[in-house]
């Protein structure tokens, strides 16, 4: 059985800038190239999601300037029924590439991801039954919110939880099922460095997680109160790393939804991580699961 997908997330307009090495304050550098993309990690995510096969509806703003996101939403298949237009910016990102090691840093201008409002969750959610996984990041305002009104209504959880702010503190997170993050955000929420320390941190305050901690080349740990391994990362060549971790939680929790297990899930979100890193770009780089499974990817 598939479980229906309901992400309420995040859509930017990515400014992709490849530069030779970051800007440092006080400095002005040229860029290599400059390319506009669709991005944000709530769309990202339901891009990887319907690529992987799940039936996904979005939930989130855009100003006029953002159809463009729409449409890519609506050609992978995703239900758009729940974005609204509102007046005003859709949210935008200025992304560094570095022409080298493909690394990233980005600055977010929330512009439309702000303007959520407890009447909109509250309409969005009323057309759910409850059987639905909900999808989150940390690029909307009022994750708190959805997070204790869907829990109310018995949907399991997934958080993201990217970027991590000081208002991540006011989510229950007792009421997660499944969080997925990098080393980064983990230090953040736990005070510990070493992965097994972060994941033992985190199930030790909340014994019903899922944790899937994604650690870059050194791959995943995932853990949960039974379950406890480790995935190693697909030889691939870097050309961008941008959406690597949205197209992972995508199709990992896609697998899920389909009821694949952990092992599977990771393995197969893994190897469609390394395909979009090698692409650039943030949802334009993300494959389709029947570039994943054909791929002849190995381990390193
Ligand atoms: O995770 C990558 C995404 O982060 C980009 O698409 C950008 O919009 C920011 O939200």
């Amino acid at each position: 059985m598939q479980r229906r997908i309901l992400n309420f997330g995040s859509m930017n307009i990515d400014h992709v800038y490849t530069v030779e090495h970051f800007v440092r304050p006080g400095e002005t550098i040229s860029s290599l190239e400059m390319e506009v993309f669709p991005g944000g990690k709530g769309l990202n995510q339901s891009v990887a999601l319907a690529k992987a096969g799940a039936e996904v509806y979005h939930a989130g703003k855009i100003g006029k300037d953002g159809n463009f996101l729409l449409q890519l939403l609506k050609s992978v298949k995703v239900d758009v029924s729940f974005v609204e237009t509102i007046n005003g910016y859709t949210g935008k990102a200025i992304i560094q590439v570095e022409a080298e090691s493909g690394q990233n840093s980005i600055l977010l201008y929330n512009g439309a991801n702000w303007q959520m409002t407890e009447l909109f969750i509250d309409q969005v959610l009323s057309s759910f039954s409850g059987e639905e996984i909900l999808v989150l990041q940390n690029e909307i305002n009022l994750v708190d919110y959805l997070i204790e009104k869907a829990a109310q209504k018995g949907m399991q959880i997934a958080l993201n939880p990217s970027p991590v702010r000081d208002d991540l503190k006011n989510c229950n997170l007792n009421c997660i099922t499944w969080l997925i993050l990098n080393e980064i955000e983990g230090e953040a929420l736990t005070g510990e460095k070493e992965p097994e320390c972060i994941a033992d941190t985190l199930l030790a305050r909340y014994p019903q997680m899922k944790i899937v901690l994604t650690l870059g080349s050194q791959g995943v740990l995932y853990c949960d109160s039974e379950k406890n391994f480790r995935y190693g990362v697909y030889k691939t060549q870097i050309v961008d790393t941008t959406a690597a971790g949205d197209t992972f939680a995508g199709y990992f929790l896609a697998c899920t939804a389909r009821g694949m297990t952990p092992e599977e899930a990771v393995a197969e979100a893994s190897k469609a991580s390394a395909i979009a890193i090698s692409r650039s770009g943030a949802a334009v780089s993300i494959p389709t699961r029947e570039e994943v499974l054909n791929s002849n990817l190995e381990l390193a």
